[in-house]
């Protein structure tokens, strides 16, 4: 087994998921309908027509599945608590079943000393706000708040992490510019108030959480360094404005309390006001990081949507995304840059300065199309080395002056990649689809070994 990165004293090792991808029992316990239920059951939404309705059935298999995180040995666990279950129709009266259910967990994490780290709206957003409006509607953002306080003053004396959003960007760019990700609004530029939506309804959410007396809170954002194509003026340009619209739209307005530079007259309400509340102080700030974005003017052949391949490319944009050439591949067709996460990590302390909190990754993963062998094994020793390289590079960015605190693995188990359905395989745990028999994989191993003997301890 390879060498483990050297980490910080009190660096936070965890798996991460999120509801829809994993729980199943959709319709049980008085678990309302969320757009992704919907979107699933359209015709040619999803790959081989598949859904979330069962997925890896954790809702019921938590037991074993926080068994399994406990003989993992990792600090902590970041989920997602399913809006819809909680607030069945997204307003209104909340379901105490829901309730129950995360409840129960975060008891069980606990038990095994385990922090959990929550996800307030990973995504599956109750179709009855969606048909009010959904995120392109303001009121959704005050939606979102009165969730934050339902779930604060229940899970806040023992949730040890809050995130109220999950990647902003690729709701509103996959699932309201290109039509990719439910609720499938192909709305291109006009998606821009969906940004400010959600960003508005992070601030207020983090107001409620803290106002709940929840303590640690973020948000888990993916960035990625955008590189130009060639040193041309054109290509330079195009890559600054996919920069600006993917990594500063979200990040700017956070930190800094501003838009960037003509971003702000895009967006509606009275955002000088709305800015002071999406600004509101943050204790940590998550990155989710894949791969960098290489982006060149449009027009230079070989255009490819950067994170979801196979997203068609729209017409007529200002800019281009590329195809990265001369790295290795996941099974997705992701490009493995451990250096990028460095990158990134570097460019958000150069930009932020002392604005940027201390940061976690909050996902980093890979997949690959992992098989159980003749010998109920799974050698995935392209997740280790992917693992080891991408806790190189955050050691890298520790040295570099950046406070990285933590790093989540994407993901516990293998589950529900939303338009991809189950092809692709992102767990430290494999899972059998038709028998749920989960099986760890050598991943798994590698990173159980190096928890039992880390001279930190826990
Ligand atoms: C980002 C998302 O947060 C998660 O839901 C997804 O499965 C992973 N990245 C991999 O694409």
């Amino acid at each position: 087994m390879s060498e483990f990165p050297t980490l910080p004293n009190g660096f936070v090792l965890g798996t991460a998921t999120a509801s829809y991808q994993v729980e199943g029992a959709v319709d049980e316990d008085g678990r309302g309908r969320s757009v992704w239920d919907t979107f699933c059951a359209e015709p040619d939404r999803i790959k081989n027509g598949e859904t979330g309705d069962v997925a890896c059935d954790h809702y019921h298999r938590y037991p074993e599945d926080v068994a399994l995180m406990s003989e993992l040995g990792m600090d902590a666990y970041r989920f997602s608590i399913a809006w819809p279950r909680v607030v069945p129709d997204g307003s209104g009266p909340v379901n105490p079943a829901g309730l129950d259910f995360y409840d129960r967990l975060v008891d069980s994490l606990l038990a095994a000393e385990i922090t959990p780290a929550a996800t307030l709206f990973h995504w599956d957003l109750p179709q009855a706000l969606q048909d009010a409006g959904g995120w392109q509607s303001r009121d959704t953002a005050a939606r979102l708040a009165e969730y934050a306080t339902v779930v604060g003053e229940r899970l806040g004396d023992r949730v040890g992490m809050w995130m109220p959003i999950n990647e902003p960007v690729v709701v509103t760019m996959f699932g309201h510019a290109l039509g990719v990700h439910a609720p499938g609004l192909a709305l291109g530029f006009d998606a821009l108030p969906v940004a400010h939506h959600l960003l508005l309804g992070h601030g207020l959410a983090v107001q409620a959480l803290r106002a709940a007396g929840c303590s640690s809170i973020g948000i888990a954002s993916n960035h990625a360094p955008t590189w130009p194509a060639s040193s041309s003026p054109e290509d330079q340009e195009a890559a600054a404005l996919y920069d600006t619209l993917v990594n500063r739209l979200f990040a700017d307005p956070v930190l800094t309390g501003a838009y960037p530079e003509g971003l702000a007259e895009a967006m509606p309400g009275p955002v000088e006001d709305d800015l002071k509340v999406i600004s509101s102080p943050l204790d940590w700030f998550g990155i989710n990081y894949y791969q960098p974005s290489l982006v060149g003017a449009p027009g230079g052949g070989g255009a490819e949507s950067p994170v979801l391949e196979g997203a068609p490319v729209p017409e007529g944009l200002p800019f281009e995304p590329r195809q990265l050439t001369g790295y290795d591949r996941t099974d997705f067709g992701w490009a493995v840059v451990p250096d990028g996460l460095r990158e990134i990590l570097v460019t958000f302390r150069e930009r932020y300065g002392d604005a940027l909190p201390p940061v976690y990754v909050t996902e980093s993963g890979c997949s690959f199309h992992d098989v159980v062998d003749e010998h109920g094994q799974v050698h995935d020793e392209r997740r280790v080395a992917y693992h080891r390289e991408h806790l190189d590079a955050v050691a890298a960015a520790v040295d570099a002056g950046v406070d990285v605190r933590g790093y989540f693995v994407w993901s516990l188990l293998d589950n529900f990649e939303w338009a991809e359905g189950f092809t692709e395989r992102f767990g430290l745990v494999h899972v059998d689809f038709e028998t749920q028999h989960r099986t760890p994989k050598d991943s798994y191993r590698w990173f159980q070994q190096h928890l039992a003997t880390r001279p930190s301890g826990k």
